[in-house]
């Protein structure tokens, strides 16, 4: 009996189905939401050829309440998988908002999970890319117990490794908690939101109109609830600021930032920081002109710069 023939032929026929999965016509309506797919994010975000993507084939668990249909997909929705940004070791994952809106049902938290475990145990960086519309309706409470052991993982790898959310469509339901409790939330502006539930919802429940961004888009979260840290205006400028913004970070806490050559750019003895800081204590002035003139020029990565005081 040909084994490994059957088993290569089943796994051609994986393939063939996976690539006809992410379709044209899925990348197009991403596109015209002015989105990028899964996998064109994970290609932008790791350098390229080192992805290793895992559980590529599992197919959502056949639920236990017949809530409605689940398509029956490879992946269940979401990529994980680990592989190298800028030389360093990340492991990651990115919803696939064309399967079932990026819902998360059990098998799909199942890859979470796993891929934080992996990440943890390797002391290695963990970046979640969000395009969810939260908890998969069709499963019921297995996707909530689901929710349950993504947010002990991110708890139990707190202030071990650095945990990363990056909004890049719909955060809704359940999928917004999470990114809420990981050290450092990167949203895109107009096409990210993060919210309990959406717009239509809101009017269905409690007939009010509200807008997607009113309701939860990144300058209200930048703004005033805080929990954005960094927004941009796509994708592309959202992961290449991402990729700046780990190169300034550990991988763990017991290991150093990475090292780089000083740039030469900051004298010993600078004469300018005598003129930016008034003599006068009730004189204001502008303290990120001190902070330029002490760090390497143009290395600046400023934290929840759009956060507004408490009115
Ligand atoms: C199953 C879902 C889904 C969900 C969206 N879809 N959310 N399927 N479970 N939670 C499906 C839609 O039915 C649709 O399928 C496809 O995804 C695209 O959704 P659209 O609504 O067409 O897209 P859009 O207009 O962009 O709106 C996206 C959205 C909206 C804002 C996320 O879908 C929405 O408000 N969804 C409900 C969000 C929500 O209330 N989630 C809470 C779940 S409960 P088709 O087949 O038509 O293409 C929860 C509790 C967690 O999360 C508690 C944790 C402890």
């Amino acid at each position: 009996m040909d084994v490994l023939g059957k088993n290569f032929k089943v796994f051609i026929e994986r393939q063939e189905a996976l690539k006809k999965q992410y379709s044209s016509k899925n990348a197009e309506k991403q596109h015209s939401k002015g989105k990028l797919t899964a996998h064109e994010r994970i290609n932008l975000l790791f350098d390229s050829g080192t992805f290793e993507e895992i559980d590529a084939f599992v197919t959502p668990a056949s639920q236990p309440v017949e809530f409605g249909k689940v398509e029956r997909t490879y992946g269940d929705g979401v990529i994980v998988g680990h592989g190298k940004i800028n030389g360093r070791l990340i492991f990651a994952y990115a919803q696939d908002f064309t399967i079932m809106g990026g819902s998360l049902g059990l098998v799909h938290s199942k890859k979470i999970t796993k891929i934080q475990e992996m990440a943890l145990k390797m002391g290695a960086p963990i970046i979640g890319l969000m395009d969810s519309g939260g908890a998969r309706i069709q499963e019921g409470v297995a996707s909530l117990s689901g929710y349950a052991s993504i947010f002990q993982n991110i708890i139990s790898s707190s202030g071990i490794i650095p945990q990363i959310s990056v909004i890049m469509g719909p955060a809704a339901g359940g999928a917004v908690y999470s990114p809420a409790l990981t050290d450092f939330v990167f949203m895109v502006n107009h096409t990210s939101y993060m919210f309990v539930t959406g717009p239509n919802v809101v009017k269905e429940v409690l007939n009010e109109d509200v807008t997607s961004d009113g309701l939860g888009g990144a300058e209200v979260h930048a703004r005033k609830s805080g929990v954005a840290n960094m927004i941009y205006d796509d994708e592309e400028n959202t992961i290449l600021a991402l990729k700046k913004f780990l190169s300034y970070l550990p991988s763990n806490n017991v290991e150093n930032p990475p090292v780089v050559a000083e740039d030469g750019s900051i004298p010993a003895y600078n004469e300018k920081l005598r003129d930016i800081v008034p003599d006068d204590p009730n004189k204001a002035y502008d303290v990120k002109d001190v902070i330029n003139q002490v760090v390497d020029r143009n290395s600046f990565f400023e934290i929840s710069e759009l956060s507004e005081p408490v009115s």
